[in-house]
């Protein structure tokens, strides 16, 4: 197949081309590097992909030195350009997933989360309808379970109360995946990623902030007074479903083409035995700090882990990496790779 990828310089996009290349299929990846912060670890995901990050340029392609892969500076905001990429390339699928992340940052950031999160995804599914895409597929994240959901957290769960921009911006990309869907004929594939991690992960997520401050020896701070579950899922456990999904398009008849699925392993893990976990394999011990703060005040949940069910019954799949197996692996990575790849 044909793919084209957004965000293909993140975590999960890194990851998502590496294994469509490995499974034999050409991939046009795009991403606009923004952040300063974070943008020498893209380039570096980049150059593990065979991209030249010094041959990088606005808008034109750059082509791996070791796979079918071009890569190509652009912002899905940029709704002219991503038109005229779909309706050149002639994609079989998109697999969408540039987004803005994070519940705190969105909210200094509201226009940004909804310009990109969900207008830049209206663009995406746009030039999928135009250029005749067979499947478009989309990553949405658990955090649209807002304040009438509770774990574990169903699908058709009321998801109509964001706590964070970033959440809104999600749930509203959601809604416009189906309006397409229903509207256009256009099948479409929904995952709600729950807490990923692994190997080449986002600075800002809580894998890398915990290997990190146990390393630098700095305080982890854990809101509501240390008591916190999330469901961990390993990157390998995303990369399996994706691919699951891609050869599985939702037909179901006279109804729209569409499928949305939580993700997760479905585990309940407290947040301090997932930070006992990681400091187990770093070998330094993690220094706790128990903060008072109510998750809901700052867009979280106390409890959060996916129901699977649908995923298990409607695509034969589920995830099956336990955190006690994953996390040495990706800590492992992270003592491997801090301050001699990469630094945070
Ligand atoms: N990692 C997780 O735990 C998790 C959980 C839930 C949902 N998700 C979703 O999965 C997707 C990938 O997440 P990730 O963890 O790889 O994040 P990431 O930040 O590592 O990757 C996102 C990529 O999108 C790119 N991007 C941002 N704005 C863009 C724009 N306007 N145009 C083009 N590219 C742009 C960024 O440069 C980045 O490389 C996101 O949609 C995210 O919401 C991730």
């Amino acid at each position: 197949m044909k793919i084209l990828v957004t965000g293909a310089a993140g975590f999960i996009g890194y990851h998502t081309v590496n294994r469509l290349i490995n499974e034999g299929h050409s991939i046009v990846g795009i991403d606009n590097l923004c952040d300063p912060d974070t943008v020498d670890l893209k380039k570096i995901r980049l150059s593990l992909l065979g991209i030249n990050p010094d041959a990088i340029a606005d808008a034109r392609p750059v082509r791996s030195t070791i796979a079918q892969f071009d890569f190509i500076k652009l912002d899905v905001q940029d709704r002219e350009n991503v038109l005229r990429l779909c309706n050149d390339l002639r994609f079989d699928a998109i697999i969408h997933l540039a987004a803005v992340t994070g519940t705190t940052l969105s909210s200094n950031y509201p226009t940004a989360f909804y310009d990109i999160n969900t207008t830049g995804t209206l663009n995406m599914l746009e030039a999928a309808r135009l250029a005749n895409v067979k499947h478009f597929f989309f990553t949405s994240s658990s955090v649209v379970h807002g304040k009438l959901s509770h774990a574990p957290m169903e699908e058709q769960d009321d998801v109509d109360s964001p706590m964070s921009m970033y959440a809104g911006s999600k749930r509203a990309a959601e809604l416009l995946c189906y309006t397409y869907a229903h509207s256009y004929n256009l099948p479409i594939t929904i995952f709600r990623l729950f807490s990923v991690y692994g190997s080449w992960c986002r600075p800002n997520s809580a894998p890398m902030s915990i290997a990190y401050n146990i390393t630098e020896g700095k305080p982890i701070r854990v809101i509501n007074n240390g008591y916190l579950v999330r469901d961990f899922t390993y990157i390998d456990d995303v990369l399996d479903g994706v691919i699951f999904a891609l050869n599985t398009p939702s037909h179901k008849p006279g109804r729209a083409p569409y499928a949305l699925y939580n993700v997760g392993r479905s585990t309940p893990v407290p947040y301090l035995s997932f930070i006992q976990a990681i400091e187990t394999t770093l070998g330094m011990p993690a220094i706790i700090e128990r903060d008072s703060t109510d998750p809901f005040t700052i867009g979280e949940q106390v409890e959060m882990y996916a129901d699977t069910t649908r995923l298990e019954t409607e695509l034969a799949y589920s995830p099956v990496w336990d955190y006690e197996e994953a996390v040495p692996l990706f800590a492992q990575w992270f003592k491997d790779n801090y301050n001699v790849t990469f630094t945070i």
